[in-house]
């Protein structure tokens, strides 16, 4: 990638990826455009006024999205099991940053995908995303209970990977969903973000995802071209919800968290990617029963074609 530079890559990873994956991508569109109205309702229909998304993010401070407090409670007994010490599933990689969940998780607590298809936050992400989206099943990881802790940072004071700025390249567009799941402070390491516009404005300053430009960019060069002012720290109590296009603003988080952060990270993506992670990644798959609604079955599987 970093030969080819990023922006060739995802280019030659889309091509490949809609060779193979046109059709579920052309079924997705359409079905948004024509049944999203339907396939909302079949599926439990909407409970609160929309959230939209601008400039590539919404907060939503509201407590009310169904499931949320059964997110809550099952996030804080999957905590209290296994905080605070290294789950064998983390590799080198990220020292600072482990997923707690398990994929048997899913089948314990169905709060977890009953959230992540629930009509409330489909409609967001299926008007983001133009199409009915899918829980990535590659990268990012669909559904992640992650810890963040400087505990496990063998060098706290040395930003890196996904603790330095970043666009993810995974699919264009996706979307991650972010809860809090305990109050959330500068010292928890808070996920950072810029704006989309002022993202935007940046990267092409950078020439950021050229062949010229490393994946993670310092913050020296970021606030180079941007007021330190416009990045917007994600500290709120818990239950807060993130929305947000990590695929079109620049991010990051993690970053020496003192104090333990805990947080649930959902990814959606469309059909076609922008990477080639299906191709050398093994697949999650998620349980899917037969009485689940139409929704929520094209949301859990990817490959669904009718
Ligand atoms: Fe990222």
């Amino acid at each position: 990638m970093s030969r080819l530079g990023i922006a060739n890559t995802m280019r030659l990873a889309y091509s490949y990826n809609r060779l193979k994956f046109h059709r579920q991508d052309r079924w997705r569109r359409t079905l948004y455009q024509t049944q999203l109205g339907t396939l909302l309702e079949e599926n439990g229909g909407l409970s609160r006024p929309p959230i939209e998304m601008k400039d590539g993010w919404a907060i939503d401070t509201s407590m009310s999205l169904p499931h949320l407090d059964r997110v809550l409670d099952d996030s804080e007994k999957i905590i209290a099991e296994r905080c605070g010490q290294r789950t064998s599933s983390t590799g080198a990689y990220r020292s600072y940053f482990q997923n707690l969940g398990t994929p048997e998780d899913l089948e314990r607590y169905p709060a977890f995908l009953d959230f992540a298809t629930s009509s409330d936050v489909l409609s967001v992400v299926s008007h983001y995303l133009q199409c009915i989206p899918a829980l990535s099943t590659t990268l990012p990881s669909g559904i992640r209970l992650v810890e963040s802790n400087a505990a496990f940072d063998d060098q706290p004071d040395n930003p890196r990977d996904s603790q330095l700025y970043h666009i993810d390249y995974y699919s264009l567009p996706n979307v991650y969903i972010i809860v809090l799941l305990r109050d959330t402070t500068p010292e928890h390491g808070p996920w950072t973000f810029l704006p989309r516009g002022v993202s935007q404005k940046t990267r092409r300053a950078l020439n950021y995802w050229s062949r010229q430009r490393a994946y993670r960019v310092s913050d020296e060069d970021i606030y180079s071209v941007v007021d330190r002012k416009e990045a917007i720290e994600f500290c709120y109590p818990r239950g807060t919800v993130l929305f947000i296009e990590s695929s079109g603003c620049f991010h990051y988080g993690s970053r020496n968290s003192i104090k333990p952060r805990f947080i649930l990270m959902i990814g959606y993506t469309g059909a076609c990617r922008t990477d080639f992670s299906e191709v050398i990644m093994p697949h999650e798959v998620y349980p899917i029963r037969d009485t689940d609604s139409r929704l929520r079955k094209i949301v859990l599987n990817k490959n669904m074609l009718e």
